[in-house]
């Protein structure tokens, strides 16, 4: 009784972008099973995603939005306002990784990755603070950034996803404060190595080399990263803004 007035979402509306496959997938079902209705983002459709929802008794609004395109977000948006009526939390989680050394990747790369995972987020989040100022909605906007926003992995070189990721958290400190006066919170959430179809396409000497740097010495389960997004989304965590939760197995302690 106690946790479901700390943690149900009953009568909530969830955005979850890129939620086909991996992360946002599992989080979108959890949101789900916390009684939230769920609208999600993908470049594709994720048919697969919202029929477990359906099968959980959930609500499910499978819209196709590229995170990049601001006038599918706002149509995304707006189709969100008027299927569900409202917008309370956005789980901001469409990303790519590009595994390349700095002195061979181009510019072209380098931009999508920075265009997919900093410029999508802001465009989602600013999109999703429109609307909910537009109703007085006091929302929780969950940004994804990642431990190598704080840490520079190694051995694999990936400097353009881990200034996208920095970039995220500080985004996310900056629209914090922006946006505390209207009542909607931001953080980030920091994953570390994760079991996705993004690590599992990892080549296998390159998690070999991972996991002895892992305190924890083993990879973190997607459903492990859900009690953070419970919290971060429940109006409990109401002074809670502009804080990154980081979710990495001790990667960072060190
Ligand atoms: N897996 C990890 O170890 C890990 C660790 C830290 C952070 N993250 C972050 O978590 C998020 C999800 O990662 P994942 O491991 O589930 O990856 P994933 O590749 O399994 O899922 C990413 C999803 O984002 C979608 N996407 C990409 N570009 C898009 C766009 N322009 N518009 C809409 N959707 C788009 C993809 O189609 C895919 O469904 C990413 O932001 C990633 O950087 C992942």
């Amino acid at each position: 009784m106690y946790l479901e007035e700390l943690f149900s979402l009953k009568g909530k509306v969830a955005l979850v972008t890129g939620a086909g496959r991996g992360i946002g997938q599992v989080v979108a079902l959890g949101l789900a099973k916390a009684g939230a209705a769920v609208a999600i983002f993908s470049r594709t459709g994720a048919a697969q995603t919202a029929k477990q929802i359906e099968a959980i008794g959930g609500k499910a609004y499978d819209l196709i939005v590229d995170v990049t395109q601001e006038d599918q977000v706002d149509r995304g948006i707006a189709e969100v306002l008027r299927l569900a009526g409202s917008l309370d939390i956005v789980f901001n989680n469409a990303g790519v990784c590009l595994h390349k050394d700095t002195l061979d990747a181009t510019i072209a790369e380098w931009k999508e990755v920075i265009d997919i995972n900093l410029t999508g987020e802001y465009i989602v989040a600013r999109a999703a603070a429109r609307a909910m100022i537009a109703q007085g909605i006091k929302g929780s906007i969950i940004n994804m950034a990642s431990m190598s926003g704080t840490v520079a992995n190694i051995p694999q070189w990936q400097a353009s996803y881990n200034a996208s990721k920095a970039g995220v958290i500080h985004l996310t400190r900056s629209l914090a404060l922006e946006w505390a006066p209207h009542g909607i919170r931001v953080n980030s959430l920091s994953p570390g190595y994760i079991n996705t179809p993004m690590s599992v396409d990892t080549p296998q000497d390159l998690k070999d080399a991972w996991l002895p740097l892992i305190p924890q010495h083993r990879f973190g389960e997607p459903e492990e990263l859900m009690p953070a997004v419970l919290y971060l989304a429940s109006p409990w965590a109401g002074y809670t803004t502009g804080a990154d939760v980081i979710v990495d197995g001790g990667y960072t302690a060190f």
